[in-house]
Order: C-alpha cells, then sequence, then structure tokens
C-alpha cells in the first residue's frame, strides 16, 4: 500500500508541535528567501517526531477477516503483493499544504468488498484519500474506504502517481466548486466534471499564487477545465514550461516585488480579477492575493488568514478551504469528483504531479529536506520510502 496514512495520522502532532519549521520550510521554498535557521538538526528532529512513530508500527500483517469488518459500502484495502513497498510523500504534503490538509494520499488493491459494492471487485488497483477515526487506527496496514470515494487507477498512470492525487486535487477542487458547509469554504462555482460546468467561466482571469506547488497545479487544470482564462499563476519560472502545459496562460516569476507582481497581473488580465486561489498562504502571498482581487470576489487561502486588518473591506470574501472528501460537507462533491476521476486523468484532463522517490529510506528524505532548504524542489512531489532505511 501507498500510505501517507501513518503520516495523517500524526499530522495533528506535527501541527501542535512544529509550525514554525513548517513555516520556514514553506518560505524557504516557495519564496526563495534565505532559509535562515532550517539546519540539518532541525531536519532530523522534524523527521523524528513523525518517522519514528511509524518506524514503532511497521507491522505489514493483515488482521483476520473475522476482525476486519466493513459495512456494505465499503472496501477493504491492501498490498498484499509488495507490503513493504509503501511511500511518504513528504514534501508536497507538508510544505505545500500543511496543515490545512489533514488528509492522507493513498494507492493500494482492494482485498475485499462490501456487501453492497457494485463498482469493484477484489484486486482492483485504487486510489483515494485517507481520513482519521479509531476505526482506521491501524492504518499502516490496511484501510477501510467508503467505495464511492474510491477511484479506480487509470490506465496510465503509476500508484505512485496516484498517490500525489487526493489530497492536492481534493484542496483544489472543495475550495472551489462545492456547493455545502459554511460560505466560508468554498466560491460555490459550478464543477466543470459535471454536467453544464465545463467552460462555465469562460472569459473570467484567476489569479493562483504558487502555480507549481502540488495544489496549485490542480489549481490550474481544474481552472482550464472550468474555462476561466487568462489563468495567471506565480512560480519560479524553471517551471514555466510545466505550468503552461497544465493550463497556465502567464507564468510570473514568483519573487518578484508584490508592486512588481501586481502590475504584471493588471497588465494580462483584461478584466477584474474575482477569483485569487494563494496555494502558499504565508502573509507575503496573502496580502499580494487581496490587493490583486477585485471587489465582489473570493480569494482562497489553504493556512489561516494573516491579511493586513487594515486592507480588509466585506466586498472581498476570504475562504479557507479544509481539503478533505470524506468530510461530511465535502462529501458530496467527492462523490462526484471519484465517480469522474479515473475518467478525468485517462483523457489527459487532470495530471498527477511529477513525482520523484528519494533514494535511502529516511536517509533520503533529509538530503530532500536539504535540497528544499536550498530552494531547490519546486514543481515536484519527493516520495520517500521510510522501509528502505538501512
Ligand atoms: C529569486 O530567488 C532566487 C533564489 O533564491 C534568487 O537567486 C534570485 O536572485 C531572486 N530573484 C529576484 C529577482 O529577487
Ligand atoms: C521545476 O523547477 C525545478 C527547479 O526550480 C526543476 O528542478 C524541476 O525539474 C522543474 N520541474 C518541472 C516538472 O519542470
Ligand atoms: C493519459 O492519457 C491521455 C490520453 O492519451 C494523455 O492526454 C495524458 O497526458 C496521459 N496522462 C499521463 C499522466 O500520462
Amino acid at each position: 500500500m501507498y500510505f501517507l496514512i501513518l503520516l495523517a495520522m500524526n499530522a495533528a502532532h506535527i501541527e501542535t508541535q512544529i509550525p514554525p519549521q513548517l513555516t520556514e520550510v514553506e518560505q524557504s521554498a516557495s519564496h526563495g528567501a534565505d532559509p535562515g535557521s532550517f539546519s540539518q538538526s532541525d531536519s532530523l528532529r522534524f523527521m523524528s517526531q513523525f518517522v519514528e512513530p511509524l518506524g514503532a508500527s511497521l507491522d505489514h500483517s493483515l488482521p483476520p477477516s473475522a476482525e476486519r469488518p466493513i459495512a456494505e459500502d465499503e472496501l477493504f484495502i491492501v498490498d498484499p503483493l509488495n507490503p513493504v513497498d509503501w511511500k511518504i510523500q513528504a514534501y508536497g504534503y507538508f510544505v505545500e499544504e500543511f496543515p490545512a490538509v489533514l488528509g492522507s494520499d493513498a494507492a493500494g488493491i482492494v482485498e475485499e468488498v462490501g456487501a453492497g459494492v457494485t463498482s469493484f471487485v477484489k484486486g482492483d488497483k485504487v486510489f483515494f484519500q485517507g481520513w482519521f477515526d479509531n476505526r482506521q487506527g491501524t492504518f499502516q496496514q490496511y484501510a477501510i474506504v467508503p467505495a464511492e470515494i474510491t477511484a479506480k487507477l487509470p490506465s496510465n498512470i503509476s500508484l505512485d502517481e496516484a498517490a500525489s492525487i487526493p489530497c492536492g486535487l481534493a484542496t483544489a477542487t472543495v475550495a472551489l466548486y462545492n456547493q455545502k458547509g459554511d460560505k466560508g469554504t468554498s466560491v460555490r462555482l459550478a464543477a466543470p466534471w459535471e454536467e453544464g460546468g465545463k467552460g462555465k467561466y469562460a472569459g473570467k482571469p484567476i489569479f493562483i499564487l504558487g502555480g507549481a506547488s502540488s495544489v496549485g497545479q490542480y489549481v490550474i487544470q481544474v481552472a482550464k477545465l472550468s474555462g476561466f482564462s487568462p489563468i495567471i499563476t506565480t512560480a519560479s519560472l524553471k517551471n514555466a514550461t510545466l505550468l503552461t502545459s497544465l493550463g497556465a496562460t502567464h507564468v510570473i516569476d514568483r519573487n518578484l516585488s508584490a508592486e512588481a507582481a501586481r502590475a504584471e497581473v493588471a497588465k494580462v488580465a483584461r478584466a477584474p480579477v474575482e477569483l485569487v486561489y494563494d496555494t502558499i498562504s504565508v502573509p507575503d502571498t496573502e496580502n499580494l492575493g487581496y490587493d490583486v482581487l477585485a471587489p465582489g470576489g473570493h480569494i482562497v487561502l489553504t493556512l489561516p488568514d494573516q491579511i493586513d486588518p487594515a486592507k480588509k473591506t466585506p466586498e472581498k470574501k476570504i475562504v479557507n478551504v479544509f481539503g478533505n472528501v470524506h468530510r461530511e460537507d465535502n462529501r458530496a462533491l467527492g462523490v462526484s469528483l471519484y465517480s469522474k476521476l479515473t475518467q478525468l486523468i485517462e483523457e489527459g484532463a487532470i495530471k498527477p504531479n511529477h513525482a520523484e522517490v528519494l533514494p535511502n529510506g529516511l536517509e533520503g528524505i533529509i538530503a530532500g529536506l536539504d535540497r528544499l532548504k536550498n530552494n531547490q524542489v519546486s514543481g515536484t512531489k519527493l516520495i520517500a520510502r521510510p522501509q528502505e532505511t538501512v
């Protein structure tokens, strides 16, 4: 199984213990800022806080079937063929999405299907987003997921690539298209994979901060499906080719000054920018996004609001996303998305993040953190296999 699941189970605890480092990595990774004091020992401390609990529970044996009751609409998923081959996608998760996305990405093989499930059979390769609850407390060995928010592996991507999709795509789509829940959690646009949604927002500009992040890449792709144009994003210019291939029409250097970036957006937008999606959500990006946003529009934030209160106006609406399709408020959107997801990927409408597998298990993560610290990673999800640690 390809589990972020253990990581997810520890995520709440990471959230309370080490937000300062996360913020620092995020800033250095996203803005070319001086990485400052994020040292090797910080990296080790950072890793040990979530990896040790993982290592301690590396038990791949399955519970006997009598002890794994599943409801009639659920799937029991394992990877019986290669149980040590599971992965943690450390960076995309922590650096770009944390802690807005409390879910987990996973991919695996269906072992057992609930009595009422007709769309999957034992042996199907699938991917899905995780969730935390007591029933799923031994998630490192298996997962029980509702079939309605599980998708079959598309024919043209790997399990590694599939495992890069659920959290990032949920964060992109819940924020833009969810029709339920509080108003402050979604812009409530029509979803492009539903009847009448495709191309609906043609001619409207969107501004996406952090287009090369995992969430950013999915926001670009769904914005394209929705018809938004131009699709303007900030990123490292090295990733401009990737981002334009996904649908961005203009890539603005992420480390331009706020003033210069605003001028660039104004030059290409042609119409008032009524939708801004800030996938980075640090004070600099949030304030830039808010300044670019036209009255009457929405800005989506993936981390808490740090917009200067002095410039706030009720005319500009702030959306705080909780990017997990398990949540009751988000479930209907999730069911709709997962019913089309395999097809969207096979058609090339949604492409996974580029996935790079780091060598040497946990050691690889530390080297990877250094690359991140030195601002050498963007546009890519780094994946580590802790069990490959010697
Ligand atoms: C952008 O960031 C990179 C990497 O940190 C740096 O080398 C470069 O000088 C920055 N460019 C500008 C225009 O600030
Ligand atoms: C994105 O840019 C980084 C350098 O900042 C580069 O290493 C990486 O290969 C690029 N990714 C893609 C998919 O273009
Ligand atoms: C999957 O196939 C479609 C259709 O040929 C293609 O457009 C898309 O790029 C492919 N996706 C990947 C990730 O290879």
